[in-house]
């Protein structure tokens, strides 16, 4: 079946980095995956490991001039965002792609009001629009998202809010514009638990009310288990290893995604245990062999001899579908054994 079809979103073998003075660093290697219609995809890995530069290749936002997506493809609505110009690309951004950040002030400009904010998102994409009617539109988006006293809450500044509300109004202005696709970037983690919990209800919520594709990126396992129907784990910048949230919980097949399994807390487990952690770093980009990227902390009893191997340094394993949808690094050293 074309995948257009069923997928809000194709990213197909995306490569993305940045020119350092020590060369240019590939932050994302060749990663493809599908965001289904109407579902939601998480993207979860260790700081560091190419999410945010995942997200910001597909909104296109990376830092100018060092940050640049090197090559692949980025399909939405039969179009390759990678080729759009700035003025298109603007857009799809917040018309048919909204994005949440991690930290809502990082959104928010402090000086202004929160009804002149969202009321830009209005001028953007409508230019017709009058002054009025952008405020009440405003007042509904707040009104979207939960925020009581919407009509006073739209004259107030940012500050004048709490993280839980600002993050509120960052999603409303996500979705000011009915984008068919959110991405949301961590949009959680700045916030209290139960603070927490609101917003990815909000999330789910608004996801069902208006039909739309949500990319949740999230170091946090417990997020991805509540919200996701589809998971990417991604290590040092590529696939370890995708397939439904069932696949990646209950048949791991890959030895980082089972690693971050046993780090998240049980309720069965006496409360004293310890959290297991996967041993060793994460390797520098600067420096990456072309094999398995996750081997040197896999704990094969035989890692050493492929850590020695020309394979290591040269080969880079393929996926392998190991079950329809179920996709895992093909390296024996860094999949399940025994
Ligand atoms: N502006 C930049 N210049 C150079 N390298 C960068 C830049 N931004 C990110 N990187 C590097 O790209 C890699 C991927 O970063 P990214 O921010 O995507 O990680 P992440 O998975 O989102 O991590 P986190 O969970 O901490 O948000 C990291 O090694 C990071 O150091
Ligand atoms: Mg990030």
């Amino acid at each position: 079946m074309d995948t257009a079809e069923i997928s809000a979103l194709s990213v197909r073998n995306l490569r993305a980095g940045f020119a350092t003075k020590d060369g240019v660093i590939v932050a994302v290697d060749d990663v493809s995956f599908d965001v289904p219609k109407g579902k939601t995809l998480g993207l979860v890995g260790e700081s560091g490991c190419g999410k945010s530069v995942t997200a910001l290749s597909i909104m296109r936002l990376l830092p100018n001039p060092t940050g640049r997506i090197i090559s692949g493809t980025i399909e939405h609505h039969g179009n390759n965002l990678v080729d759009l110009s700035i003025d298109e690309m603007r857009k799809v951004r917040g018309a048919q792609i909204g994005m949440v950040f991690q930290e809502p002030m990082t959104a928010l400009n402090p000086v202004h009001r929160i009804g002149q904010q969202l009321s830009e998102c209005f001028f953007l994409h409508f230019p017709n629009i009058t002054k009025k009617e952008a405020w009440d539109r405003s007042i509904e988006a707040l009104k979207r998202v939960g925020i009581p006293a919407p009509e006073t809450r739209v004259t107030e500044y940012p500050h004048q809010l709490s993280g839980g509300m600002r993050q509120r109004v960052v999603i409303a202005m996500a979705l000011a514009c009915d984008p068919g696709v959110l991405i949301c970037d961590e949009p959680t983690t700045a916030l209290d638990v139960t603070i927490q919990a609101q917003i990815l209800d909000l999330i789910g919520q608004l996801q069902a009310d208006l039909g739309m594709s949500v990319v949740m990126i999230t170091h946090d396992l417990g997020v991805i288990a509540e919200t996701c129907d589809e998971v990417v784990v991604m290590y040092a910048g590529r696939v370890a290893e995708k397939g439904t949230v069932f696949d990646i919980f209950e048949k791991p097949q890959h030895l980082y995604t089972t690693g971050l399994l046993s780090s998240i807390p049980k309720l069965e487990s006496p409360g004293k245990e310890r959290l297991s952690t996967i041993p060793g770093m994460v390797p520098s980009l600067a420096d990456m062999p072309m094999g398995a990227r996750f081997a040197p902390r896999s704990g094969h009893p035989k890692i050493g001899e492929y850590l020695e191997s020309a394979a290591f340094k040269e080969e880079r394993p393929e996926l392998a579908e190991v079950a329809p949808g179920h996709w895992v690094e093909d390296c024996e050293y860094v999949r399940v054994f025994g």
